[in-house]
C-alpha cells in the first residue's frame, strides 16, 4: 500500500491528509534521496565532523553534513567547502553533502558563515540552537533548502510557521545536545500538521533502528553517535577507543556542561573530575565561542545512547556498507513481522 497520497489536477498537486495515511514520500524528499544508498543523514558533530567525513558519506552513498563552526576561521571554513564540493564532484556527487549552522543571537559568526554559504550553495542546509528564520531568506535565494532541528512540539510547530522546508527531530537518547520525546510519539504528533520531510535523530545506530525511523513515519535517519569513532573524524584516538568501552549504562545526561541536556560519555566526565554532585545543575548557556576555546566538549566527550553499536574502529565506508547489508537482510525479519494481524 503507497503511504502517500497525491491528487494531481493539471499542473497542481495537492497532498491529502488521510488518517493513518502518511505521506512520508514528498517530492523534496525524494529528491534529496537522488543518489543515496540508504535514508541516512550523517549528523554534524561539533569538534567531529570534518571534511573528510562529509566526503566519506557522500562517497559511501549517505549525506553528510559539515557543521561550519568546527571551522577555526572563515578561511578554514573556505578551504574545507571547497574540497567537499570539489571531491565530491569529482566522483559525480558534487551536489551530495549538505551544511549546519548555529542560528543562536550569541553566535557572531553568522553572516560572515552565510556568504559563504552563498558562494558553496549547499542544497541543504541544516539549522540548530534557534529557529530557521535568520538563514531562511539567504539560503532559499541560492536555491538550497532549509531543515530546522527541533526539539519540542512548540519549536517544530514554530519553525514550520516559518517556513523551514524540513524538520529534524532529535529525540530522546540522542547524543550531544539532546531531545526528551519518545521517537513514538515525537514524529506521530508531528505528522498531525506536517508532511514534508521529516528527519529522526536519537540513538539511531543499526539497520533496524533506520528502518524502524521510516515506519515510524520519517524520510531520513540522522546518525550522529554512530560515526563519531570512525577514522575520518577529528577525535582522539582515546575517544574512539572510550567509544568502543562503552555501552548504555556509560550514557550520562546532563544540563551542568553546556546548559542544555546533553548526552556525554561517563567515563571522559570521570576524567575530566567532573563533579557528579552538580549533576542536577544546569550550566551557562553560551555559543558565542564554539571556535575558540571551548573546554566542555574538548575535555568532556558526548556520546548517544545507541554507543553500543561501536564495536572497533571503522571507516564511513565500512559502516555504511554494513548498514547497506544489514537493511537488506531484514527481509526475513519483515516476514515475521507480515504474520500480524491474525485472526483471533
Ligand atoms: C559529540 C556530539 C556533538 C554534536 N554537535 C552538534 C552540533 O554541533 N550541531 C548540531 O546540530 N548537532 C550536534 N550534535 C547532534 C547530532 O547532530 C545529532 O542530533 C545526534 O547525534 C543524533 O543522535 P545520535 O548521536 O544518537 O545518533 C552533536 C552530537 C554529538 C554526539
Amino acid at each position: 500500500m503507497s503511504t502517500s497520497h497525491w491528487i494531481s489536477s493539471g499542473n497542481d498537486e495537492m497532498r491529502l491528509h488521510e488518517p493513518g495515511v502518511m505521506n512520508t514520500s514528498s517530492a523534496l524528499s525524494s529528491s534529496l534521496s537522488d543518489g543515496l544508498r540508504l535514508p541516512v543523514i550523517v549528523a554534524p558533530m561539533f569538534l567531529i565532523s570534518s571534511p573528510d567525513l562529509v566526503i566519506a558519506a557522500g562517497k559511501a552513498g549517505v549525506l553528510g553534513v559539515y557543521p561550519v563552526a568546527n571551522a577555526r576561521t572563515l578561511a578554514d571554513l573556505e578551504a574545507g567547502l571547497q574540497r567537499i564540493k570539489g571531491e565530491l564532484a569529482l566522483v559525480g556527487r558534487g551536489n551530495q553533502w549538505a551544511i549546519n549552522v548555529i542560528v543562536h543571537p550569541t553566535y557572531t559568526r553568522f553572516d560572515a558563515e552565510m556568504e559563504l554559504l552563498e558562494r558553496f550553495q549547499p542544497r541543504l542546509v541544516i539549522t540548530a540552537l534557534g529557529g530557521p528564520q535568520r538563514a531562511l531568506a539567504r539560503v532559499h535565494a541560492f536555491g538550497g533548502k532549509v531543515f530546522c532541528d527541533v526539539i519540542t512540539m512548540v519549536h517544530a510547530r514554530k519553525a514550520i510557521d516559518a517556513g523551514a522546508d524540513g524538520l529534524v527531530l532529535v529525540a530522546t537518547g540522542a547524543g550531544g545536545h539532546t531531545g526528551s520525546y519518545s521517537p513514538f510519539a515525537f514524529v506521530e504528533e508531528v505528522r498531525g500538521f506536517w508532511d514534508g520531510p521529516i528527519v529522526l535523530g536519537g540513538a539511531i545506530s543499526n539497520a533496524r533502528a533506520i528502518r524502524a525511523a521510516l515506519m515510524l513515519g520519517a524520510d531520513f535517519a540522522y546518525m550522529g553517535t554512530r560515526f563519531i569513532g570512525t577514522r575520518e573524524t577529528l577525535v582522539s584516538d582515546a575517544y574512539r577507543q572510550m567509544l568502543v568501552r562503552a555501552s548504555l549504562s556509560d550514557i550520562v545526561m546532563t544540563k551542568a556542561i553546556t546548559g542544555v541536556s546533553a548526552n556525554w560519555l561517563r567515563e571522559s566526565l570521570e576524567a575530566a573530575n567532573f563533579d557528579f554532585t552538580k549533576l542536577d545543575m544546569a550550566g551557562k548557556i553560551d555559543f558565542s565561542n564554539v571556535n575558540g576555546d571551548s573546554k566542555a566538549w574538548k575535555n568532556i566527550w558526548g556520546a548517544g545512547q545507541g554507543v553500543a553499536s561501536i564495536t572497533a574502529i571503522e571507516t564511513v565506508a565500512q559502516i555504511v556498507d554494513a548498514l547497506v547489508r544489514d537493511y537488506a537482510a531484514l527481509g526475513a525479519r519483515e516476514q515475521q513481522l507480515a504474520a500480524w494481524p491474525r485472526s483471533a
